[in-house]
C-alpha cells in the first residue's frame, strides 16, 4: 500500500509518516479538520503576516541608544544566559515618560521585546508604565516561542528598575513599584531556560 503522505492538497510536499503522526495533533488542534484547506490557508496567511511584523521588530528595533542625564536608569541581567539590559527614561514635569531608550547585550528576542516595551511605555505615567508587563509586550509582538519567553522579562524588569531609580531621586511613592533585582533569575516570574 502506498503510504506517501502529502502536507498539501496539491500533493507537492511529501512528509515522513512518523513526522506526520507527530504533528497531526497540533494541526488538528489549531485548524480542525485537516481537509478544511480554505480555513487553513486563511489562518496561515494571518500567522505569516504576524510573523513578518515580529521579524521587522527583530531587524529594525526602535529606541536603541541612551539618554544623556536620564531621569531614571535601570540595569538588570540574567545570570543563566549572561544577557544584560539597560533602560533610560526621560520624564517630564508631569511625571510622564517623554522618551525611553535601551541598550542591551542580549539575544534577538530580548532586543525585539525591549524595542516593543519602550514603544509601549512612552507617553505613560509611572503607574501606567508599571502595568506594561512582559505578557503585554509579547501580545503586541503576537507571541514568542516558549523558550524565548524569559527574554521578555529583561525589558520589563529593567523598566521597573529605571522607574524605581526615578522615584527614588524624586522621592515619589508609587503603589506596586518595588526595589529592582540585579538578576532576573531571582524573580519568581522566571521562566524555564532552553534545555531545562
Ligand atoms: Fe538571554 Fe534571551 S535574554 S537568551
Amino acid at each position: 500500500m502506498d503510504k506517501t503522505i502529502y502536507l498539501d492538497n496539491a500533493a507537492t510536499t511529501r512528509v515522513n509518516h512518523e513526522v506526520f503522526e507527530a504533528i497531526k495533533p497540533y494541526f488538528e488542534e489549531q485548524y480542525g479538520n485537516p481537509s478544511s484547506i480554505y480555513s487553513f490557508a486563511g489562518k496561515s496567511k494571518k500567522a505569516i503576516d504576524e510573523a513578518r511584523e515580529t521579524v521587522a521588530e527583530f531587524s529594525n528595533p526602535r529606541n536603541v541608544g541612551e539618554i544623556e542625564n536620564p531621569s531614571g536608569m535601570g540595569t538588570v541581567g540574567n545570570a543563566k544566559c549572561g544577557d544584560i539590559m539597560r533602560i533610560y527614561l526621560d520624564m517630564d514635569e508631569n511625571r510622564v515618560i517623554q522618551d525611553c531608550k535601551f541598550k542591551t547585550f542580549g539575544c534577538g528576542a530580548a532586543v525585539a521585546t525591549s524595542s516593543m516595551a519602550t514603544e509601549l511605555v512612552i507617553g505613560k505615567t509611572v503607574q501606567e508604565a508599571l502595568a506594561v508587563t512582559n505578557q503585554a509586550v509579547m501580545e503586541a509582538l503576537d507571541g514568542l516561542p516558549p523558550v524565548k519567553v524569559h527574554c521578555s522579562l529583561l525589558a520589563e524588569e529593567a523598566i521597573h528598575a529605571a522607574l524605581w531609580d526615578y522615584a527614588q531621586k524624586d522621592g515619589i511613592e508609587t503603589e506596586g513599584l518595588k526595589p529592582p533585582v540585579d538578576d532576573i533569575d531571582e524573580t519568581e516570574k522566571f521562566y524555564e531556560m532552553p534545555g531545562e
